[in-house]
C-alpha cells in the first residue's frame, strides 16, 4: 500500500518524509488555505518547495471549472514538475479533461469520489487516481468502507489500472481497513499515520526489556 501524506504543511511534509515510508503528497484548496497560501505565484512556489521534499507524486488540484481552463491550468501545474499529479473534480468538463491529460501522459488524480459509478466513469476516462472521499461519507451516516470495496470489485473485474486512492482518512483504523480491502494507496494526515505506531504493549514491553537491561548491567558491575 503506497502512503500519501494529505497535507499543504511543509513541516509535517518533511517529518513523513523523513520517517522513510511516504509516496507522496496530495493537497487540496482548503488545504492550501489553511496554510495560509494564497496568490498564485504564491500556491505555485508552494507546490514547487513541496515536490523538492518528497520524491515523487504530488497532487496539485485545479480550481477550474470549464474543459477549456481545467486544461490550461492542469499543464501550467504539470509543467512546474515532474512529480506533479493533477488533481480534478469529478465533474463532467473534468472526465473530459482526464481523457485529454492521460491522452499526454500527464498524471490524473480524479477526486471528489462519492460513489462507484464515479470512480468507473473515472477509470474510463484513464485517470491515474480515483479519490474516494471515506470520511466525510462517515460523516453523513453512510459507509465510506463499502465505496471502497465496491470500487476494488469494478476495477478488479475490468482489469482498470486506475488506482484506488483513499482519502479522506481520519484515523489509523480506516488505514487498516482500506489496506484489508485492497486500497492501492491511502491519504492521511500525519496523525493518522503515526497512530500506526502505537500499542500500549510495545510501550510496555520496550520499558521492561530496558529497565531489565539496567538491571543486569547493575549486577555485573556489583559482581
Ligand atoms: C483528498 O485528496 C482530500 O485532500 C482529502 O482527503 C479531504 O479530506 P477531508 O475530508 O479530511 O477534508
Amino acid at each position: 500500500m503506497k502512503f500519501f501524506i494529505d497535507t499543504a504543511n511543509l513541516d509535517q511534509i518533511k517529518e513523513a518524509q523523513d520517517l522513510g515510508i511516504l509516496d507522496g503528497v496530495t493537497t487540496n484548496p482548503s488545504l492550501m488555505a489553511k496554510e495560509g497560501i494564497t496568490g498564485e505565484q504564491n500556491v505555485i512556489n508552494h507546490y514547487k518547495a513541496i515536490c523538492a521534499i518528497v520524491d515523487d507524486k504530488v497532487s496539485a488540484e485545479v480550481i477550474s471549472t470549464t474543459y477549456e481552463e481545467i486544461i490550461k491550468e492542469g499543464e501550467a501545474l504539470a509543467a512546474l514538475d515532474a512529480k506533479i499529479v493533477v488533481k480534478v473534480p469529478m465533474i463532467k468538463d473534468g472526465v473530459k479533461a482526464i481523457k485529454y491529460f492521460t491522452s499526454k501522459g500527464i498524471r490524473t488524480n480524479c477526486t471528489l469520489i462519492f460513489s462507484a459509478g464515479q470512480a468507473l466513469l473515472a477509470a474510463k476516462a484513464g485517470a491515474t487516481y480515483v479519490s474516494p472521499f471515506l470520511g466525510r461519507l462517515d460523516d453523513i451516516g453512510s459507509e465510506g468502507l463499502t465505496l471502497i470495496e465496491d470500487i476494488r470489485l469494478i476495477f478488479d473485474n475490468y482489469g482498470y489500472p486506475t488506482e484506488i486512492l483513499a482519502a479522506s482518512i481520519r484515523g489509523p483504523l480506516h488505514i487498516i481497513s482500506c489496506a484489508k480491502l485492497g486500497a492501492d494507496v491511502m491519504t492521511g494526515p500525519l496523525t493518522a499515520i503515526l497512530g500506526l505506531l502505537k500499542h500500549p504493549l510495545t510501550d510496555s514491553g520496550l520499558a521492561t526489556f530496558l529497565a531489565d537491561h539496567k538491571k543486569a548491567a547493575e549486577a555485573a558491575v556489583k559482581a
